[in-house]
């Protein structure tokens, strides 16, 4: 959630960092900062608000310097205010520090260093600590100070040092939390995420726990904790400087919903196997008895990532013949789960793939010794790196802090993990696996008519009536049910309206007592095997003066009648309803927040990765 940048070479580096942290704004923030190397000093800036802000207050204060620091804070320890924000300088004033993550021992070493070394400290950040023991352990050599100073730390960090006394250099180490090299001709460069240099570099080094590394602008070092010079391999990123801009668009979330057929198109790429009608997931390693002798599978993940999990649950249930439990990954954590190596899999979702929780989950899951399956957006991230096996998604990169393109790749990935494992252990029959993989073939192009022009027109008008509301309902039985919960959530996130989302039969338990005269109610009957029940909810609903707007199949042309506005999606398999379904809700939210004014890709206290607990 936090952003960093760093740079070394010969450009203005006041330019390199403000242009690289714009582009890390993404990650959601609530203050930002630089420090600057300028002949033998440390030049500090930092203020609470936006890059604008801070860019505005700085632009032509500093002279054109070549090396520097630059952070944007997403608050945890302290409130958001200039004083918190990063960088963080030592009492000389010859150290600053930028870190992402949290140091949990951060007050007792705050004691120590203020009790029995005098410092004194500025702000209220766990982050200070760091800048006061570099300073404690310096000795002509940044890189062994830096050492010396995490090894005194607990917790997670992805941080850069950099000091008015070493002319050029950076300094970075990393502990769980995601930090990535870029490498220049007479340049070199350090973020916390790869937007922030695509700009400059493809050719990336990602570091690993425990590595730290050593920039200048003739080279980088990458070394362990007893200063072993470390091989890196070269990792050549591929995304497209583009695809990380907003296009035509006005903005990230609506560009990203319309490039869901692509990215859905993507994530089946290569793994399916059209004549033979067959899923062929070569990238995952399973042995054939690995699969056979499963008895049960988890689905561990947080927000968005849990409600795909629950599509997820029908579909392996339906495919595999095998229990499924979903769990949000901060209960999990702490519920000891009865894990059996060997005869549990445990598949964790994460767009991010930097998730505290859902990263604790599945540390827990492995060191019970059972097999953990991953399903990823971002190739290098920490879920990525420390499952044992891998499903990438390619959605590309999302920026928007509501997910949408990422849950309908999570979608599909789970279809095919589904379909994979249930032809491996002769759970599916030929027919339907046959009849699905035709479905998922045609999911594209049927996204594509969902989102035709005229078809994103009547979503906007409905939104636009529904944006004078300040509470909403959405609808669902069984997989619309948990498509339903997506909805809700990407409603009341950008547009902050509340909305809950109920099991249509559990209405009359005591929801039904909210249904008031004009209330909106977003009713989900795509599913045919219980279609007449929602559509009597539906009437429940009605009874009460609820306006009902409903998603269906077209074909269901009975649902109509009974509600007030109606959006029709292709025929699709009832199984794979969820992909088309989630889309119009989407929509839906993302007109109603544009029609109340509201910041869409960056909602209020929302931030697009959550690697803190
Ligand atoms: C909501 C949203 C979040 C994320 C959740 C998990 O639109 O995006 O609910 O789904 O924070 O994030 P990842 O998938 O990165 O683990």
């Amino acid at each position: 959630m936090c952003g960093i940048v760093g740079y070394t070479g010969s450009k203005e580096a006041f330019t390199v960092l403000i242009d690289g942290l714009k582009k890390l704004e993404y990650r959601g923030y609530d203050s930002a900062g630089i420090a600057l190397q300028n002949d033998g000093r440390l030049e500090v800036a930092k203020a609470a608000g936006s890059i604008a802000d801070l860019e505005r207050k700085t632009r032509g204060k500093f002279e054109p310097v070549t090396v520097g620091i630059g952070h944007t804070r997403w608050a945890t320890h302290g409130r958001p205010t200039d004083d918190n924000a990063h960088p963080h300088i030592s009492c000389c004033e010859n150290f600053a520090v930028v870190h992402n993550g949290i140091i949990e021992n951060h007050l007792a070493l705050r004691a120590r260093l203020r009790d029995e070394e005098s410092h004194r400290f500025r702000s209220q950040t766990d982050t200070e600590v760091l800048a006061h023991l570099i300073e404690e352990y310096y000795d002509g050599d940044l890189l062994l100070a830096v050492r010396q100073a995490v090894s005194r730390v607990e917790g997670s960090y992805a941080m850069v040092a950099l000091s008015a006394k070493e002319p050029g250099r950076l300094v970075c180490a990393r502990k769980d939390s995601p930090l990535v090299i870029g490498l220049g001709e007479g340049e070199n460069f350090v973020a916390s995420d790869i937007p922030a240099l695509l700009a400059h570099t493809r050719k990336t080094y990602i570091l690993e726990d425990g590595e730290f590394a050593s920039l200048t602008p003739a080279g980088v070092v990458v070394t362990d904790a007893r200063g072993a010079r470390i091989d890196k391999q070269l990792f050549e990123v591929k995304w497209d400087a583009v695809a990380a801009e907003k296009g035509g668009y006005a903005h990230f979330m609506l560009k990203e919903i319309m490039e869901q057929p692509v990215a859905v198109r993507e994530t089946l790429r290569q793994r399916i196997d059209a004549a033979a009608g067959k899923v062929t997931l070569d990238e995952l390693a399973f042995t054939p008895d690995e699969i056979r002798n499963l008895e049960k599978i988890y689905i561990v993940a947080c927000g968005t990532a849990y409600h795909a999990g629950l599509v997820g649950k029908f579909a392996i249930e339906k495919l595999v013949g095998l229990p499924v439990e979903v769990d949000l990954a901060s209960e999990y954590r702490y519920r000891e789960p009865l894990l059996q190596k060997g005869k549990h899999l445990v598949i964790v979702i994460s767009q991010s793939g930097e998730t505290a929780d859902t990263l604790a989950a599945m540390r827990l899951s492995r060191e019970s010794g059972v097999k953990v399956l991953a399903v990823t957006n971002v190739v290098g991230s920490s879920v990525s790196r420390e499952a044992d096996q891998v499903l990438f998604t390619w959605a590309g990169p999302e920026v928007a802090v509501a997910s949408t393109k990422a849950y309908l790749t999570q979608l599909i990935a789970l279809y095919l993990i589904a379909l994979y494992l249930g032809d491996i252990r002769g759970a599916v029959a030929p027919a339907l696996a046959a009849e699905l993989v035709r479905g998922l073939r045609a999911l594209p192009d049927q996204l594509g008519l969902v989102l035709a022009a005229e078809r994103l027109e009547e979503l906007r008008a409905y939104a636009a009536r529904l944006a004078r509301w300040e509470d909403a309902f959405f609808l669902g039985r069984n997989l619309d049910y948990a498509v339903a919960m997506e909805g809700s959530l990407k409603l009341k996130e950008i547009s902050y309206i509340h909305a809950e989302a109920y099991a249509a039969g559990e209405l009359k338990h005591g929801t039904l007592a909210l249904i008031t005269e004009g209330i909106p109610v977003i009713a989900l009957a795509t599913q045919q095997a219980v279609l007449e029940k929602t559509l009597s909810n539906v009437q429940e609903v009605n009874a009460r003066g609820g306006s009902v707007f409903a998603v269906t199949q077209e074909g269901h042309r009975e649902v109509a009648r009974q509600v007030d506005a109606i959006f029709y999606l292709p025929p699709v398999h009832d199984l794979l309803a969820p992909v088309l379904t989630a889309v119009p809700l989407q929509l839906i939210a993302y007109y109603a927040a544009a029609a109340r004014n509201c910041s869409v890709d960056k909602p209020r206290n929302l931030a697009k990765s959550v690697t803190v607990e």
